[in-house]
């Protein structure tokens, strides 16, 4: 892991403002300290990918949740690479940045349009709609609908299109996240949609490997700002009708003081993250293009790349104790 942090800093990590965090071992009472470095200060990491690239031709792609934030700019991307893109809109146009200026792609609200096309090439299913709340506080009805676009939609989506996709030999780019591969307080309902999406994207690629459809899954970091996925009012219009439906007896027990510190910290990490998403648009492109697409592609930045590798390969107790408690 040492080799790989100091292949994807640019810099030294002892030129970053860092944090110490001291542990005290058993019952000798020696202490130990751990560094870890503060997540205003990190660039986005830029990755260089390999270039070995098939012919765009004229290759059609679809891609879901073209409305607004990456898709939208995925969409325009595509088509400037040649690509016959099918932009999936949910048709609510809204101002000019929305899919009202996608005139030169196909935006297309059902099926049909795309399955009539001779070929699909490559899918990319990026609709998704997000929330929060602890799980005390989120009901039933949350949970499914979230997971009803995140997880069922694309499952959904990739059966539908699969027949096209396989007898092109073609592509699939899920759209998962951070949140994919590691959890976080008030945040179970979105992370249990990615945390699906990563398992359905691994078991279709074991199936389509000899059928030669490459599968890829894309976990953008942070990237709020950029997109409509959260903004400041809608968390606050999220929190006032969560707490309505809370029930008493919780409320009662967490108190409003917790709620609204909970509600506080998701509109603090919504004025957070990258408003640049060539990362995200280009690890999608390279996914579709690429003669050897990687399994997994992590636009994100430094603090998110470090934090999942340690809550990947360390134990729970010791990533729970640096990121957690
Ligand atoms: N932004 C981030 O920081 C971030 C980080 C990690 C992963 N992601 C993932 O990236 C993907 C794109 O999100 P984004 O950040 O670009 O957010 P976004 O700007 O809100 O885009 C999401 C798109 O999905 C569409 N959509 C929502 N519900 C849909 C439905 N039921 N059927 C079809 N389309 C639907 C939205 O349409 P409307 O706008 O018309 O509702 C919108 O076009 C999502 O899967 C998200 O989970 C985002």
């Amino acid at each position: 892991m040492a080799t790989m942090l100091t292949a994807r800093l640019s810099r030294s990590l002892s030129q970053l403002p860092r944090k110490t965090l001291n542990f005290s071992e058993g019952e000798n009472g020696t202490r130990r300290s751990l560094l870890f470095y503060s997540p205003s200060f990190v660039p986005v990491g830029r990755r260089t990918y390999a270039d070995s690239v098939n012919p765009v031709g004229s290759k059609a792609v679809l891609v879901t949740g073209c409305d607004s934030g990456f898709g939208f700019s995925m969409a325009k991307h595509l088509h400037s690479k040649g690509f016959l893109v099918f932009a999936g809109c949910l048709m609510k146009v809204r101002d000019e940045s929305s899919s009202s200026s996608l005139s030169s792609v196909q935006p297309c609200d059902d099926c049909s349009s795309v399955s009539s096309c001779p070929g699909l090439w490559g899918l990319v299913n990026n609709a998704g709609i997000s929330t929060f709340g602890d799980v005390e506080f989120t009901s039933m009805e949350t949970y499914k609908e979230v997971a009803e676009v995140n997880l069922w939609g694309t499952v959904r989506v990739t059966k539908s299109f699969l027949p096209l996709i396989r007898r092109a030999k073609g592509r699939v780019v899920n759209s998962s996240s951070i949140m994919g591969r590691l959890a976080n307080v008030s945040r179970s309902p979105y992370c249990i949609t990615k945390f699906g999406v990563e398992a359905f994207s691994d078991c279709l690629r074991y199936e389509m490997h000899p059928l030669g459809v490459k599968v890829s899954v894309v976990e953008p970091g942070n990237f709020i700002v950029a997109t409509s996925l959260y903004s400041p009012e809608r968390i606050r219009a999220i929190a006032t009708q969560m707490w309505e439906q809370v029930p008493e007896a919780v409320r009662r027990d967490c108190g409003r003081k917790y709620f609204d510190e909970m509600a506080a910290r998701m509109e603090n990490f919504c004025n957070r993250g990258s408003a640049d998403t060539c990362s995200v648009i280009d690890a999608v492109t390279h996914a579709l293009t690429s003669t050897t697409p990687y399994t997994r592609y992590h636009p994100m930045d430094y603090y998110w790349w470090v934090r999942m590798q340690i809550v990947t390969h360390l134990p729970g107790a010791i990533s729970d104790r640096i990121y957690i408690h």
